[in-house]
């Protein structure tokens, strides 16, 4: 082991400790392969102690004094310190996951704006006075705070989960203990620091390194954690399901997609087809809500196929940290594992591609795990690549002849995180933004997101509601108190 590359431990109890395992982990720069630090690797011993750190947080000490005013004090504290450190922190994400720098400065500056939203959130929480039959009683419903928090979030983008995980959590006076992606470990623990520095009283704020098997099992099954909100797969999302039924906690889960965009050949066919490569390969598709099935009118659908190829094989891949690339690499080897895998499947069952097609290698890519924007013409509805979430830069196009069609076979997946949609018919975009089955529906954009705007998904895409008031009120409970006036 290189003894200058640090070692990050755990947050517990506002006090960073070992693992109670004493062992570590290497997270590697994933362009470049260079070791970047040295995680813990929590586990179930370690969760039991952040739990119950929460848990104390919760009921006793400063926090369950803060007033609303505190809380959003805290919080705008918190945003101007991320706003300080932002270049920081999007070199942090960038260096461990690959995301170009371009793209993650613009989520910092996102995520600064979000935790001040929720700031004002937490100063206009209401509860009711309804008006019961008996007019002896007075009713009022009240709010409060749901309680230790469990989050488990992904590597796709490692600030931005761990932020939408605890401006919430902030807001409302629940608690957390975070467990993060163990390709992705070191934007949630500066995050960490950074909360501390703002003033987050010990305990409220936890986080424990470590991998899903151990850590995030514990975490999710644990009979002190009030609620979780999971990030990541479909087939992980199932086993928090399974484990949150011991003591029936609550759940927001925001799973995969496949999610189609749909064109109409009387679109803005310029603005669609560079939305379309964006949709697709922002991220290299490491996205949920990647638009990965295109649809397109059968009219102009191998012309505009081939201008998306065109579009996207122009795309400037390499190291993210180089201002130019629009494109890093993928996030681990076994996501450029998993990628490889779904496109040898797709080509042995006919499709082709006309842009990108297998793992790219040359000066400067060989150590990373660089793979192409890829766009497929010929598949089928009922080929792997056009059902199965790859989360890698592949591309489905499709083509259709009807609108009805285009909504029957764009709904005709398990999934529905978002639907893109490009038209000129006012009629039509109104139609087909009831029709498709989706939790967010883009018309003539894509992937667009506000922190005013809740966003999730339906069906296997998950439940539960991130961003926007919802977000905030998903972390109450609502409690009735009935006065009998009449005493
Ligand atoms: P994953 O869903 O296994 O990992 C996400 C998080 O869950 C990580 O923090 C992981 O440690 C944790 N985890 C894993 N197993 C767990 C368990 N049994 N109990 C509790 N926590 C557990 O995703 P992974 O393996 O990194 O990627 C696999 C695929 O999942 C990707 O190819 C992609 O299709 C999908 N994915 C979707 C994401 C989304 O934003 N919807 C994000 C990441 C992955
Ligand atoms: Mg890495």
């Amino acid at each position: 082991m290189n003894a200058e590359v640090t070692s990050k431990r755990l947050l517990i109890d506002g006090v960073w400790t070992d693992p109670v395992s004493g062992e570590w982990f290497e997270t590697r720069n994933p362009a470049t392969g260079e070791l970047l630090a040295q995680i813990a690797k929590g586990g179930s011993a370690d969760i039991d102690a952040a739990v119950a750190a929460a848990r104390r947080a919760f009921e006793s000490g400063p926090w369950p004094k803060f007033s609303p005013a505190d809380r959003q004090a805290l919080i705008l504290r918190l945003a101007d310190l991320l706003e300080a450190h932002g270049e920081e922190f999007a070199r942090l994400d960038t260096t461990e996951m690959g995301s170009p720098i371009r793209h993650t400065r613009g989520s910092v500056a996102l995520l600064v704006d979000l935790l001040r939203y929720y700031a004002g959130i937490a100063r206009s929480i209401e509860g009711s006075v309804p008006a019961p039959s008996d007019p002896a009683l007075f009713v009022a419903t009240v709010k409060e705070p749901v309680g230790v928090c469990g989050a488990i979030i992904p590597w796709n983008g490692p600030l931005w989960a761990s932020v939408l995980k605890l401006g919430p959590v902030l807001a409302s006076g629940c608690t957390l203990v975070l467990k993060p992606a163990e390709d992705a470990s070191l934007a949630p623990l500066r995050l960490a620091e950074l909360a501390l520095e703002a003033g987050v009283p010990a305990g409220v704020f936890n986080v424990v390194t470590g991998f899903g098997a151990d850590a995030g099992a514990a975490l999710a099954a644990h009979p002190g954690v009030d609620k979780i909100a999971f990030t990541g797969s479909e087939a992980t999302g199932r086993r928090i399901v399974q484990a949150s039924a011991g003591n029936l906690k609550r759940l927001s889960l925001e799973l995969g997609g496949k999610s189609p965009n749909v064109v109409f050949a009387d679109a803005d066919l310029e603005k669609a087809a560079q939305m379309a490569v964006v949709a697709a390969f922002a991220n290299s598709g490491q996205v949920c809500s990647a638009g990965t099935r295109l649809f397109v009118e059968r009219s102009v659908h191998r012309e505009f196929a081939q201008e998306v190829a065109r579009i996207a094989a122009a795309l400037k891949i390499g190291n993210g940290l180089d201002p130019e690339t629009d494109l890093g690499p993928l996030v681990s080897a076994r996501q450029l594992e998993r990628v490889s895998t779904h496109m040898a499947d797709a080509l042995t069952a006919g499709a082709e591609a006309i842009s990108g097609g297998g793992r790219l290698s040359g000066e400067g890519l060989d150590a990373g795990f660089f793979f192409p924007p890829t766009v497929l013409l010929g598949a089928q509805d009922d080929m792997r690549c056009v059902r199965e979430e790859i989360f890698g830069p592949i591309l489905a196009t499709l083509s259709f002849d009807s609108e009805e069609e285009a909504i029957a076979r764009a709904n005709a997946t398990e999934f529905g995180l978002g639907a893109g949609l490009w038209t000129r018919d006012l009629g039509r975009a109104h139609r087909l933004s009831r029709a498709l089955k989706a939790g967010s529906v883009w018309v003539n954009c894509y992937n667009r997101i506000d922190p005013a705007v809740s966003s999730g998904g339906i069906k296997a895409s998950g439940q539960g509601r991130e961003y926007g008031r919802q977000h905030v009120e998903e972390h109450f409970q609502t409690k009735s108190i009935w006065i009998d006036t009449s005493v």
